[in-house]
């Protein structure tokens, strides 16, 4: 059977996220964006919190009726997020967020057996410490036989591939990043844009594993997800942002 994972990308400005805020945040959402000092973190927050709330009410159709303010999304002590349906608590399943330079990306899955993590990143040349600091041997040495103008794109997708797998695993950058290795099947394929393409990581921390992931490439972001668990057959499921 076909497990799906639904996933939805979106993108708002700050004018429009705090009028949006104004109806559709639960009360103990209210409190912890009352909490938040820094601007940029108050619309990263309230941006991820709207995808979210708009990617449940999309994907679990017995919840389409509901206000977003009785949709909650909190976030454990370790900071992994989940849902919380007023009146009926904490939604089963797996929610997953990211958020970069006003865009959020955000994944749902209901099946009890997979774990899963998304992350955004923007394409771009890092300082030549970065791949040395934070990727493996072979990445690095993969990355010296690109052409130039191919590198800033391994190199996001190393780095953001590992940040989705480390949000699977529940570690977040507690764990080394080193001691995780991406690999793809078609090295020859790093430019298609837009199509979901297979990924591997490899994960050597206390029992060693091999984790399935896809990568796709939209527009000037990198957008990746890993899974954790025994699903073996997975449907990656677009839906519709808020802004269309
Ligand atoms: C998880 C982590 C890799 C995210 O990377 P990032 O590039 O900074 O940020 P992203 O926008 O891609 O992801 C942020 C989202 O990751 C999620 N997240 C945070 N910690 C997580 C964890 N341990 N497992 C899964 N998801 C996690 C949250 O939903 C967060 O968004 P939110 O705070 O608005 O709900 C990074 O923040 C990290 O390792 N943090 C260390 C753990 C930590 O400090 N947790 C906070 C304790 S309160």
């Amino acid at each position: 059977m076909t497990t799906p994972i639904h996933w939805l990308l979106h993108t708002a400005d700050p004018p429009t996220l705090e009028a949006w805020a104004w109806t559709n945040l639960a009360p103990a959402e209210r409190a912890h964006l009352a909490a938040l000092r820094f601007e940029n973190r108050r619309d990263s927050f309230l941006l991820g919190r709207c995808a979210a709330k708009t990617l449940i009410s999309r994907a679990i159709p017995a919840l389409g009726a509901l206000s977003p303010a009785n949709i909650a999304i909190h976030n454990q002590p370790d900071g992994a997020p989940y849902v919380e349906i007023e009146g009926a608590g904490r939604l089963p399943g797996c929610l997953s967020l990211s958020h970069r330079d006003g865009r959020a990306a955000c994944a749902w899955s209901a099946d009890p057996a997979l774990r899963h993590g998304i992350d955004l990143e923007r394409i771009e040349s890092r300082h030549p410490a970065f791949a040395g600091d934070y990727l493996t041997t072979a990445e690095n040495a993969f990355a010296i036989t690109l052409p130039e103008s191919q590198r800033p794109l391994w190199i996001t997708l190393a780095w953001s591939a590992r940040e989705a797998a480390l949000k699977a695993l529940g570690t977040g950058l507690r764990l080394d990043t080193r001691r995780l290795a991406v690999s793809l099947p078609e090295l020859a394929a790093l430019e298609p844009a837009g199509v979901w393409q297979p990924l591997a990581i490899a994960v050597d921390a206390g029992a060693p594993a091999v984790l399935p992931g896809w990568w796709q490439r939209r527009g000037e972001f990198m957008l990746t997800l890993v899974t954790m668990g025994s699903t073996p057959d997975i449907a990656l499921v677009e839906h519709m942002s808020p802004s269309g």
